[in-house]
């Protein structure tokens, strides 16, 4: 089987078949990952809550990130991998061609992932232009969850929409070759994925993006506190993690999940 390029995702979103991606940290996970079929896998700073029990993202270093690449790059054989950048490693485009750099080439990403949008036009722009594919990220940042106050939904009201569009579509002309949008209703989500090129995949954005992706230890139901509205378990009723995973694909490409529970209007 092939390697999954930036080119498969986006002729996925062309004959609209449904893009399954899924974060993984480490060997073991991404192997069975790969084994249900999985195209993309995102490294993604969720580890500093998930595997290193932090309050939130912010803690997680430029080494923890290239560390956990590196082990997912053992197991990978042909999904996208894709690794973030952790908070304040790209706060100017210089700062962010060497974080990227290190990810890509002690870590074996293939691309990477940043939040933000008009602030952040310069940096996808010379990231792009240095050949490194980017990853945006849009709706609820939680890089800036002090700033937002909390885990919220984003884009509720007409101006705070008309912005995550508007940057959006900055963002694909500026580069962007993929965007993940989070937490926002699911006729916005629907909306972008509609107007942009680039593939679009949603976490709590609804089942009208191009793609999906829930944090791994999220969907096998082992992370602490209370469950997000957008999370399923997929472990319930699978018997196994592999069975898990399989199950999460298939929904994803069935488009049966998300449904309207795991989503916002
Ligand atoms: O860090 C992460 O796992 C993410 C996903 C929630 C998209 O950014």
């Amino acid at each position: 089987m092939s390697n999954i390029t930036i080119a498969t995702l986006m002729q996925m979103k062309e004959q609209g078949e449904k893009i399954a991606m899924l974060t993984s940290y480490d060997a073991s996970f991404t192997r069975q990952l790969e084994e249900a079929g999985i195209e993309a896998i995102l490294v993604g700073d969720s580890l500093g809550m998930v595997i290193q029990g932090q309050e939130s993202t912010l803690p997680v270093g430029v080494d923890d990130m290239v560390y956990h690449t590196r082990c997912v790059a053992r197991g990978r054989q042909r999904a996208l991998l894709i690794a973030d950048m952790p908070f304040m490693s790209y706060s100017s485009a210089n700062q962010a061609l060497g974080t990227a750099g290190r990810l890509m080439k002690e870590g074996g990403a293939h691309m990477v992932k940043l939040e933000g949008g008009a602030t952040q036009l310069e940096t996808v722009h010379q990231l792009t232009a240095s050949g490194i594919p980017v990853c945006a990220h849009l709706g609820l940042l939680p890089q800036s969850v002090y700033k937002l106050g909390g885990y919220r939904v984003q884009g509720r009201d007409e101006e705070a929409a008309r912005v995550i569009k508007e940057d959006a579509m900055a963002l694909e002309s500026a580069g962007a070759k993929l965007l993940v949008l989070e937490c926002v209703p699911s006729s916005l989500a629907s909306a972008i994925s509609e107007l942009l090129e680039i593939p679009v995949i949603g976490i709590g954005a609804g089942s009208g993006c191009d793609g999906q992706v829930l944090v791994l230890y999220d969907m096998l139901g082992v992370s602490r506190g209370r469950r997000p509205r957008f999370v399923k378990d997929f472990l319930e009723g699978a018997g196994s993690v592999s069975g898990a995973i399989s199950a999460y694909v298939q929904a994803v490409k069935n488009g049966s999940f998300p449904g309207p529970e795991h989503s916002f209007q």
